[in-house]
């Protein structure tokens, strides 16, 4: 199709990015039915560690129950509700504060104060309800949806390349954090992150220090996205890295909210945007390196990020949403490039009819 016949395609409305009734809707249709990451193995290494995280605004445990085996349970009590864990640590046996049912780490309810003396009472009976878990390559994810499709189905192009591109994930240790409370909607945050048009103006180091613009591609998949790049020769580089079999920059986005990355140097970190309001929004950026002893040139690696790309995103995903709130914007149009993918907003699209499918057309 010519230039002159292809139709503009439009931009999500700014009531989808401002509208409280919608936010909350989004917490049922997109994330109690999707692949939310929870942590990486590491976290869970022997029977009966457990983590406490949370789930579409539920609180969800996940507790190894052996070598091969990690299991998610809803964290409330099947007695008269209250929580049982919170943070993280190690038990074989989960002992409810209240009233002292204790469950194994498959949840199954092993004994109750009292219950031989209890007409009708059946400990066989009662057990944690459990939810989806699923780890991939070293990363745990989980979903509150009983008859999702297995996330290895879902993006096995993403599967492939997570093995190719860090093939020791599962053996790596967590070395830092980098965070930020965004100002704005969860959904200006992942489209910030799917397109590179707004690269060369905002991330000046990155697009002239790190990252070969010439060959940065932005693909779609079926629930996934993938960015690839070479990297700035030697003598343009802003930090040094070691490994020149890993000089490509590559990321994965997976519906709705998580992403991993690997910067030229082949170093691993994993990208996860918790929605805490309709204008707030947790995204955290967990670094996994070979050694918990940094060598110099990543710690000027996770420096560097943070107080350039990082920094500058943060900065223009707050000025959107100011101008999503204004009575003079409804919606723009998105720039569609099928030749030069990184000056292209395809991606954006792309998430934006997720987001249509998911929501169904009362919601658009
Ligand atoms: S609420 Fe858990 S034992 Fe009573
Ligand atoms: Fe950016």
């Amino acid at each position: 199709m010519s230039k002159q016949q292809a139709a503009l395609i439009q931009a999500l409305g700014a009531h989808a990015y401002v509208d409280p009734e919608i936010f909350k809707a989004e917490q049922n249709l997109v994330f109690a039915s999707t692949w939310q990451y929870a942590c990486h193995v590491e976290k869970l290494a022997s029977p009966g560690d457990y983590l406490v995280c949370e789930i579409a605004t539920e609180s969800i445990i996940l507790i190894r129950e052996n070598d091969t085996t990690i299991n998610a349970f809803y964290n409330v009590c099947p007695h008269r509700a209250s929580r049982l864990l919170e943070a993280e640590g190690c038990k074989k046996r989960i002992a409810c504060p209240y009233h002292a049912w204790t469950f194994n780490t498959r949840g199954e309810l092993i004994s109750a104060p009292n219950a031989q003396n209890v007409a009708g009472f059946e400990i066989s009976n009662y057990r944690l309800k459990a939810c989806r878990v699923e780890t991939l390559h070293g990363l745990v994810f989980v979903n509150l949806d009983d008859d999702a499709e297995l996330l290895k189905q879902l993006a096995p192009e993403m599967l492939s390349d997570l093995e190719a591109f860090a093939p020791h994930l599962p053996e790596l240790t967590f070395v830092h954090r980098t965070e930020a409370l965004l100002e704005c909607n969860w959904k200006v945050a992942i489209e910030n992150y799917a397109e590179c048009y707004h690269c060369e103006l905002i991330h000046k180091e990155l697009t002239g220090g790190v990252l070969d613009m010439d060959s940065y591609r932005i693909q779609n998949f079926a629930q996934s996205q993938k960015h690839l790049s070479g990297s700035q020769s030697g003598e343009k580089r802003v930090y040094a890295f070691e490994d020149t079999s890993a000089t490509d920059f590559v990321a994965w986005w997976l519906w709705p909210n998580f992403s991993f990355q690997s910067y030229p140097g082949g170093r691993m970190h994993c990208w996860n945007w918790t929605p805490l309001a309709v204008d707030r929004t947790h995204l955290t950026v967990d670094w996994y390196f070979p050694s918990p002893e940094l060598a110099d040139w990543e710690r000027e690696l996770i420096r560097h990020h943070a107080a350039t790309t990082f920094r500058e995103d943060s900065s223009v995903m707050a000025l959107v949403q100011q101008g999503l709130s204004s009575r003079a914007y409804e919606s723009g149009p998105l720039m569609i490039d099928a030749e030069k993918s990184q000056y292209s907003e395809h991606a954006v699209a792309a998430i934006q009819q997720l987001w249509r499918d998911a929501m169904g057309a009362d919601n658009e």
